[in-house]
Protein backbone atom coordinates (compact mmCIF):
# COMPACT_ATOMS: atom_id res chain seq x y z
CA UNK A 1 0.00 0.00 0.00
CA UNK A 2 1.03 3.74 -0.71
CA UNK A 3 1.22 6.38 0.99
CA UNK A 4 1.33 9.41 -0.23
CA UNK A 5 1.72 13.03 1.36
CA UNK A 6 1.91 15.37 -1.65
CA UNK A 7 -0.71 16.68 -3.39
CA UNK A 8 1.15 17.08 -6.52
CA UNK A 9 2.50 13.44 -6.07
CA UNK A 10 -1.30 11.76 -5.72
CA UNK A 11 -2.37 13.65 -8.54
CA UNK A 12 0.44 12.33 -11.44
CA UNK A 13 0.21 9.03 -9.60
CA UNK A 14 -3.65 8.85 -10.48
CA UNK A 15 -3.18 10.91 -14.21
CA UNK A 16 -0.44 7.83 -14.73
CA UNK A 17 -3.07 4.99 -13.70
CA UNK A 18 -5.87 6.58 -15.56
CA UNK A 19 -3.57 6.68 -18.84
CA UNK A 20 -3.50 2.32 -18.20
CA UNK A 21 -7.14 2.40 -17.92
CA UNK A 22 -7.44 1.79 -14.12
CA UNK A 23 -10.72 3.14 -12.98
CA UNK A 24 -9.72 4.66 -9.72
CA UNK A 25 -12.49 4.61 -6.46
CA UNK A 26 -11.85 7.55 -3.37
CA UNK A 27 -13.10 6.89 0.03
CA UNK A 28 -12.29 10.64 1.45
CA UNK A 29 -12.54 10.50 5.52
CA UNK A 30 -11.18 12.57 7.86
CA UNK A 31 -9.63 9.72 9.39
CA UNK A 32 -9.61 7.92 13.26
CA UNK A 33 -10.99 5.20 11.25
CA UNK A 34 -14.03 2.76 12.57
CA UNK A 35 -15.76 0.22 10.95
CA UNK A 36 -18.47 2.96 9.44
CA UNK A 37 -15.46 3.77 7.02
CA UNK A 38 -13.77 0.56 6.72
CA UNK A 39 -17.53 -0.38 5.31
CA UNK A 40 -16.70 2.88 2.62
CA UNK A 41 -13.86 0.81 1.86
CA UNK A 42 -15.07 -2.19 1.02
CA UNK A 43 -17.86 -0.76 -1.05
CA UNK A 44 -15.27 1.23 -3.11
CA UNK A 45 -12.58 -2.08 -3.29
CA UNK A 46 -15.66 -3.75 -5.45
CA UNK A 47 -16.11 -1.16 -7.64
CA UNK A 48 -12.74 0.20 -8.17
CA UNK A 49 -9.13 -1.33 -9.54
CA UNK A 50 -7.33 1.39 -7.64
CA UNK A 51 -8.88 2.38 -4.11
CA UNK A 52 -7.88 5.59 -2.45
CA UNK A 53 -8.68 6.48 0.94
CA UNK A 54 -8.00 9.80 2.27
CA UNK A 55 -7.54 10.91 5.58
CA UNK A 56 -7.85 14.76 6.05
CA UNK A 57 -8.94 16.34 8.86
CA UNK A 58 -10.12 19.66 6.63
CA UNK A 59 -9.64 22.98 8.56
CA UNK A 60 -12.20 24.91 6.60
CA UNK A 61 -15.08 22.80 7.40
CA UNK A 62 -14.37 23.60 11.19
CA UNK A 63 -15.96 26.54 12.67
CA UNK A 64 -14.08 29.04 14.86
CA UNK A 65 -15.76 27.35 17.94
CA UNK A 66 -15.37 23.79 16.98
CA UNK A 67 -13.27 20.83 17.66
CA UNK A 68 -10.44 21.19 14.85
CA UNK A 69 -7.58 21.19 17.15
CA UNK A 70 -9.08 18.25 19.31
CA UNK A 71 -10.83 16.35 16.58
CA UNK A 72 -9.15 13.02 17.19
CA UNK A 73 -6.32 11.69 14.99
CA UNK A 74 -4.46 7.93 15.11
CA UNK A 75 -2.15 7.55 11.56
CA UNK A 76 -0.84 4.56 12.37
CA UNK A 77 -3.85 3.09 13.33
CA UNK A 78 -5.44 4.26 10.11
CA UNK A 79 -2.64 2.79 7.79
CA UNK A 80 -2.87 -0.79 9.61
CA UNK A 81 -7.23 -0.38 9.35
CA UNK A 82 -6.66 1.01 5.30
CA UNK A 83 -4.01 -1.64 4.18
CA UNK A 84 -6.28 -4.48 6.15
CA UNK A 85 -9.07 -3.92 4.12
CA UNK A 86 -7.27 -3.51 0.84
CA UNK A 87 -7.08 0.07 0.36
CA UNK A 88 -4.00 0.82 -2.55
CA UNK A 89 -2.88 4.22 -1.07
CA UNK A 90 -3.80 6.29 1.48
CA UNK A 91 -3.82 10.11 0.76
CA UNK A 92 -2.83 12.15 3.75
CA UNK A 93 -1.74 15.30 2.64
CA UNK A 94 -0.51 18.15 5.26
CA UNK A 95 -3.07 21.28 5.57
CA UNK A 96 -0.42 23.96 4.36
CA UNK A 97 -0.01 22.01 1.06
CA UNK A 98 -4.08 21.55 0.40
CA UNK A 99 -4.51 25.69 0.76
CA UNK A 100 -2.20 28.32 0.20
CA UNK A 101 -2.80 31.16 2.27
CA UNK A 102 -3.89 33.36 -0.16
CA UNK A 103 -6.52 30.98 -1.99
CA UNK A 104 -9.54 32.59 -2.96
CA UNK A 105 -12.07 30.02 -4.58
CA UNK A 106 -14.84 28.29 -2.99
CA UNK A 107 -16.93 25.35 -4.42
CA UNK A 108 -20.41 25.96 -2.48
CA UNK A 109 -24.12 24.20 -2.75
CA UNK A 110 -26.61 26.99 -2.09
CA UNK A 111 -29.56 25.20 -1.70
CA UNK A 112 -29.40 21.51 0.13
CA UNK A 113 -26.65 23.01 2.32
CA UNK A 114 -28.58 25.48 4.08
CA UNK A 115 -30.80 23.74 7.00
CA UNK A 116 -30.45 21.28 9.60
CA UNK A 117 -26.41 21.30 10.06
CA UNK A 118 -25.58 23.61 7.49
CA UNK A 119 -28.11 26.21 9.60
CA UNK A 120 -26.00 25.49 12.88
CA UNK A 121 -22.45 25.32 11.73
CA UNK A 122 -22.82 28.38 9.26
CA UNK A 123 -19.51 27.73 6.44
CA UNK A 124 -19.61 23.78 7.24
CA UNK A 125 -20.83 22.16 4.04
CA UNK A 126 -18.60 25.04 1.80
CA UNK A 127 -15.76 23.71 3.26
CA UNK A 128 -16.63 20.01 2.72
CA UNK A 129 -17.73 20.49 -1.03
CA UNK A 130 -14.48 22.94 -1.45
CA UNK A 131 -12.52 19.62 -0.23
CA UNK A 132 -14.55 17.21 -1.83
CA UNK A 133 -13.99 18.94 -5.12
CA UNK A 134 -10.21 18.94 -4.15
CA UNK A 135 -9.98 15.44 -3.50
CA UNK A 136 -11.95 14.40 -6.62
CA UNK A 137 -9.58 16.48 -8.95
CA UNK A 138 -6.50 15.43 -6.98
CA UNK A 139 -7.42 11.48 -7.04
CA UNK A 140 -8.83 11.45 -10.83
CA UNK A 141 -11.74 9.18 -9.28
CA UNK A 142 -14.76 7.90 -11.22
CA UNK A 143 -16.40 7.00 -8.00
CA UNK A 144 -16.49 8.05 -4.82
CA UNK A 145 -18.23 6.02 -1.36
CA UNK A 146 -20.15 8.42 1.54
CA UNK A 147 -21.89 7.08 4.22
CA UNK A 148 -25.48 7.67 5.22
CA UNK A 149 -24.61 8.75 8.82
CA UNK A 150 -24.11 12.04 6.90
CA UNK A 151 -26.92 12.13 5.25
CA UNK A 152 -27.20 15.77 4.37
CA UNK A 153 -24.11 15.81 3.29
CA UNK A 154 -23.91 13.16 0.62
CA UNK A 155 -27.44 14.73 -0.62
CA UNK A 156 -25.29 18.07 -1.15
CA UNK A 157 -22.10 16.02 -2.54
CA UNK A 158 -24.76 14.29 -5.32
CA UNK A 159 -26.27 17.67 -5.99
CA UNK A 160 -22.25 19.34 -6.41
CA UNK A 161 -21.34 16.33 -8.84
CA UNK A 162 -24.65 16.96 -10.99
CA UNK A 163 -24.56 20.44 -11.36
CA UNK A 164 -20.70 20.53 -12.01
CA UNK A 165 -20.48 18.08 -14.13
CA UNK A 166 -17.91 16.22 -12.04
CA UNK A 167 -17.35 12.35 -13.78
CA UNK A 168 -17.64 10.93 -10.58
CA UNK A 169 -20.28 8.02 -9.58
CA UNK A 170 -21.26 8.85 -5.98
CA UNK A 171 -22.12 5.67 -4.04
CA UNK A 172 -23.60 6.01 -0.58
CA UNK A 173 -23.46 3.24 1.82
CA UNK A 174 -25.57 2.43 4.74
CA UNK A 175 -25.64 3.74 8.57
CA UNK A 176 -23.01 0.95 10.25
CA UNK A 177 -23.82 0.67 13.96
CA UNK A 178 -22.42 -0.27 17.22
CA UNK A 179 -23.76 -2.95 18.86
CA UNK A 180 -25.74 -0.51 21.28
CA UNK A 181 -27.07 0.94 18.48
CA UNK A 182 -24.59 4.60 18.53
CA UNK A 183 -24.08 5.34 15.19
CA UNK A 184 -20.53 4.69 14.92
CA UNK A 185 -18.41 8.32 14.34
CA UNK A 186 -14.98 9.53 15.30
CA UNK A 187 -17.06 11.72 18.00
CA UNK A 188 -18.16 8.61 19.93
CA UNK A 189 -14.45 8.74 21.59
CA UNK A 190 -15.10 11.95 23.13
CA UNK A 191 -17.67 10.39 24.90
CA UNK A 192 -17.92 9.23 29.30
CA UNK A 193 -19.56 6.38 29.97
CA UNK A 194 -22.72 8.75 30.87
CA UNK A 195 -23.21 10.46 27.50
CA UNK A 196 -22.75 7.23 25.84
CA UNK A 197 -25.14 5.61 27.71
CA UNK A 198 -27.89 8.48 27.02
CA UNK A 199 -26.49 8.70 23.87
CA UNK A 200 -28.51 5.33 22.50
CA UNK A 201 -31.43 7.58 22.80
CA UNK A 202 -31.17 9.05 19.37
CA UNK A 203 -30.93 5.43 17.70
CA UNK A 204 -33.92 4.01 19.97
CA UNK A 205 -35.80 7.18 19.28
CA UNK A 206 -35.02 6.50 15.22
CA UNK A 207 -36.14 2.82 15.69
CA UNK A 208 -39.48 3.90 17.67
CA UNK A 209 -40.57 6.40 15.10
CA UNK A 210 -40.13 4.46 11.56
CA UNK A 211 -43.57 1.84 12.21
CA UNK A 212 -44.88 5.65 13.49
CA UNK A 213 -44.42 7.04 9.91
CA UNK A 214 -45.35 4.56 8.15
CA UNK A 215 -48.81 3.85 9.23
CA UNK A 216 -49.71 7.18 10.03
CA UNK A 217 -50.79 9.83 7.79
CA UNK A 218 -48.88 13.35 6.94
CA UNK A 219 -50.68 15.06 9.39
CA UNK A 220 -49.27 13.57 12.55
CA UNK A 221 -45.85 14.27 11.14
CA UNK A 222 -45.57 17.02 13.33
CA UNK A 223 -47.06 14.97 16.51
CA UNK A 224 -44.21 12.18 16.00
CA UNK A 225 -41.34 14.57 15.43
CA UNK A 226 -42.73 16.70 18.46
CA UNK A 227 -43.06 13.22 20.42
CA UNK A 228 -39.61 12.50 19.63
CA UNK A 229 -38.17 15.78 20.83
CA UNK A 230 -39.71 15.45 24.00
CA UNK A 231 -38.05 11.86 24.44
CA UNK A 232 -34.40 12.92 22.84
CA UNK A 233 -34.74 16.18 24.82
CA UNK A 234 -34.83 13.81 27.87
CA UNK A 235 -31.53 12.18 27.80
CA UNK A 236 -29.48 14.51 25.72
CA UNK A 237 -27.89 18.11 27.01
CA UNK A 238 -29.48 20.09 23.85
CA UNK A 239 -31.35 19.12 21.29
CA UNK A 240 -29.95 20.70 17.75
CA UNK A 241 -32.77 19.50 15.74
CA UNK A 242 -35.40 16.67 15.06
CA UNK A 243 -36.59 17.16 11.52
CA UNK A 244 -38.70 14.75 9.17
CA UNK A 245 -37.53 15.59 5.82
CA UNK A 246 -38.66 14.66 1.82
CA UNK A 247 -35.52 12.17 1.47
CA UNK A 248 -34.46 13.25 -1.62
CA UNK A 249 -35.15 17.62 -1.54
CA UNK A 250 -34.50 17.56 2.42
CA UNK A 251 -38.35 19.56 2.10
CA UNK A 252 -41.48 19.44 3.96
CA UNK A 253 -43.07 15.96 2.72
CA UNK A 254 -45.89 16.05 0.65
CA UNK A 255 -48.30 13.26 -0.50
CA UNK A 256 -46.21 12.01 -3.26
CA UNK A 257 -42.83 11.92 -1.17
CA UNK A 258 -42.18 7.69 -1.01
CA UNK A 259 -38.82 8.30 1.54
CA UNK A 260 -38.41 10.25 4.43
CA UNK A 261 -35.81 11.09 6.46
CA UNK A 262 -35.87 11.23 9.63
CA UNK A 263 -32.56 13.74 11.27
CA UNK A 264 -31.27 14.19 14.06
CA UNK A 265 -28.54 16.25 16.14
CA UNK A 266 -28.15 16.61 19.87
CA UNK A 267 -25.32 17.38 22.40
CA UNK A 268 -23.84 14.93 25.01
CA UNK A 269 -21.71 16.84 27.49
CA UNK A 270 -19.64 18.86 24.49
CA UNK A 271 -20.15 16.16 22.01
CA UNK A 272 -22.33 16.79 18.97
CA UNK A 273 -23.78 14.19 17.53
CA UNK A 274 -26.06 13.31 14.41
CA UNK A 275 -27.89 10.63 13.30
CA UNK A 276 -30.71 9.64 11.16
CA UNK A 277 -32.68 6.72 9.11
CA UNK A 278 -34.58 6.62 6.10
CA UNK A 279 -38.40 5.18 6.01
CA UNK A 280 -40.12 4.57 2.73
CA UNK A 281 -43.82 5.74 2.82
CA UNK A 282 -46.40 5.43 0.64
CA UNK A 283 -49.34 7.63 2.08
CA UNK A 284 -51.20 8.70 -1.00
CA UNK A 285 -52.57 4.93 -1.53
CA UNK A 286 -53.37 5.20 2.30
CA UNK A 287 -55.23 7.97 1.53
CA UNK A 288 -56.70 6.54 -1.64
CA UNK A 289 -57.74 3.33 0.61
CA UNK A 290 -59.34 5.35 3.36
CA UNK A 291 -62.07 7.36 0.86
P1 LIG B 1 -15.68 11.59 8.31
O1 LIG B 1 -16.55 12.10 9.38
O2 LIG B 1 -14.34 11.00 8.66
O3 LIG B 1 -16.49 10.55 7.48
C1 LIG B 1 -15.94 10.00 6.31
C2 LIG B 1 -17.01 9.19 5.61
O4 LIG B 1 -17.38 8.09 6.45
C3 LIG B 1 -18.29 10.00 5.34
O5 LIG B 1 -18.79 9.70 4.05
C4 LIG B 1 -19.22 9.51 6.44
O6 LIG B 1 -20.59 9.61 6.10
C5 LIG B 1 -18.79 8.07 6.56
N1 LIG B 1 -19.18 7.52 7.88
C6 LIG B 1 -18.88 8.02 9.10
N2 LIG B 1 -19.47 7.27 10.06
C7 LIG B 1 -20.17 6.29 9.43
C8 LIG B 1 -21.02 5.22 9.86
N3 LIG B 1 -21.26 5.01 11.15
N4 LIG B 1 -21.56 4.42 8.93
C9 LIG B 1 -21.33 4.64 7.60
N5 LIG B 1 -20.54 5.63 7.13
C10 LIG B 1 -19.97 6.44 8.02
O7 LIG B 1 -17.47 13.13 6.48
C11 LIG B 1 -16.31 13.49 6.58
O8 LIG B 1 -15.35 12.79 7.26
C12 LIG B 1 -15.79 14.76 5.92
O9 LIG B 1 -16.81 15.72 5.92
C13 LIG B 1 -15.26 14.54 4.48
C14 LIG B 1 -16.35 14.05 3.53
C15 LIG B 1 -14.09 13.55 4.49
C16 LIG B 1 -14.73 15.89 3.91
O10 LIG B 1 -13.74 16.40 4.72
Amino acid sequence: MKIIQSPREMQEFALAARREGKRIGVVPTMGFLHAGHLSLIDAARKRADIVVVTVFVNPIQFGPQEDLEQYPRDFEHDRRACEAHGADVVFAPRPEDMYAPDRSTWVEETRLSQGLCGALRPGHFRGVTTVVAKLFLLTQAEVAVFGQKDAQQALVIRRMVRDLNFPVEVVVSPLVRDEDGVALSSRNSYLSADERERARVLSRTLRAAAPALRSAGLEALEAIREAMALEIGKCADRVDYVEILDADTLEKPTLDTREVLVLLAAYFGKTRLIDNTLVQVNWKEACSCAN
